[in-house]
């Protein structure tokens, strides 16, 4: 059956048959909100991964001497956190951001301060460098920090630090601020006081998952990872030869003890030793790691670029990056904590790697 047409009709799909284009259809098109996937042009996909996150290496010298002048110029009455951000320079730098996925920043806190109380959907973490006897609280947990603890504080969880210690502190903060910025997820709010009440310390949580639980007491959320705990565990991996990685020396990952997954549900954080002249093979993966040199020094190789760290210094290696690590002392082992948003890649079905 035929269709009939206007007269009107006729005449706008002639005329639309013999001036019409590309360009008009594009330009058409745009203005109801729609696009053409020719204008993405016959090259297609990439066939691996590409970053705009380069590799970059942060000089602990640079970072402590601003932390220190931002100790005299920055008061926590005026800014929420006194911390120093480590800037990609492959990345939108108005966002202040290391990676497409994880933040790393350090914070300064001077004897008799506090950051006040508050809770974001980022999640966070705290690696302690500097300093003793200051102290976290996480949901109404004191985590009273030494060099080398991690803690955590997960999506939503009020934390607050207080340093009433005689000496500042520093610490390495880990935030997965990018990726749930990029989720259009992001939101704190302020708790009600500047300080929240202390109801248990990370020795009360800890002593439970060692022993008893009375009955009902649901098991806490854990927060506090002690250098005192890993350490011991880290030297006795590296006494084990078969324990070693061929690509990271000797790993240890900071699991959930009560669920066994991941540290948090974006991040994974590791610390790994690299005894004295270590060399491990190169391998690349879809995740993007962060490191800070705990102990030690030696060159990191990625993408062909080598990158020499020591005690204090930072460094991305991004997404899909041949890497290696070298411990060039002859006689030192190196220790690097790391974190990489291997968790989250892993959860999208997304977590590859290649040797
Ligand atoms: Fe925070
Ligand atoms: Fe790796």
């Amino acid at each position: 059956m035929q269709v009939a047409c206007s007269f009107t009709e006729v005449a706008f799909m002639k005329q639309a048959a013999e001036a019409d284009s590309v360009t008009r259809l594009d330009q058409d098109m745009a203005e109801k909100n729609l696009s053409g996937y020719w204008r993405l042009g016959m090259e297609g996909l990439p066939p691996h991964p590409m970053t705009a996150v380069q590799p970059c290496l942060w000089r602990w010298s640079d970072v402590r001497s601003s932390l220190v002048r931002a100790g005299d110029v920055i008061s926590l009455e005026n800014s929420e956190r006194r911390v120093v951000r480590l800037v990609n320079p492959g990345l939108d730098q108005k966002n202040g951001f290391a990676t497409h996925t994880i933040q790393i920043s350090f914070q300064y806190v001077k004897p008799g301060e506090n950051a006040r109380a508050h809770r974001h959907t980022p999640a966070a973490l705290r690696f302690v460098l500097e300093g003793c006897g200051a102290y976290t609280t996480v949901d109404g947990q004191k985590c009273v920090m030494e060099p080398g603890d991690l803690i955590l504080t997960p999506q939503l969880t009020w934390h607050d630090h207080s340093n009433d210690s005689d000496a500042p502190m520093i610490w390495l903060d880990g935030l997965d601020f990018p990726l749930v910025q990029a989720l259009h997820q992001v939101m704190q709010e302020r708790y009600p006081e500047r300080r929240q009440p202390i109801e248990k310390s990370s020795e009360d949580v800890i002593g439970n998952l060692g022993g008893a639980v009375r009955h009902g007491l649901p098991l806490a959320d854990f927060f506090h990872y002690k250098w005192r705990d890993t350490e011991p565990t880290l030297l006795a991996l590296a006494r084990s030869p078969a324990a070693r990685d061929p690509h990271d020396g000797y790993l240890l990952e900071y699991r959930n003890p009560i669920g066994g997954g991941a540290t948090m549900t974006t991040i994974q954080c590791a610390v790994q030793l690299l005894p004295a002249r270590e060399e491990t093979a190169a391998h690349r993966h879809t995740s993007t790691v962060i490191y800070h040199a705990f102990r030690g020094s030696g060159t990191t190789e990625i993408g062909g670029e080598r990158f020499d760290w020591q005690q204090g210094d930072s460094f991305v290696v991004p997404l899909w990056h041949d890497h290696r690590h070298i411990n060039r002392s002859s006689s030192e082992d190196a220790i690097l904590f790391s974190m990489t948003d291997t968790p989250a890649l892993r959860a999208l079905g997304l977590y590859r790697e290649e040797f």
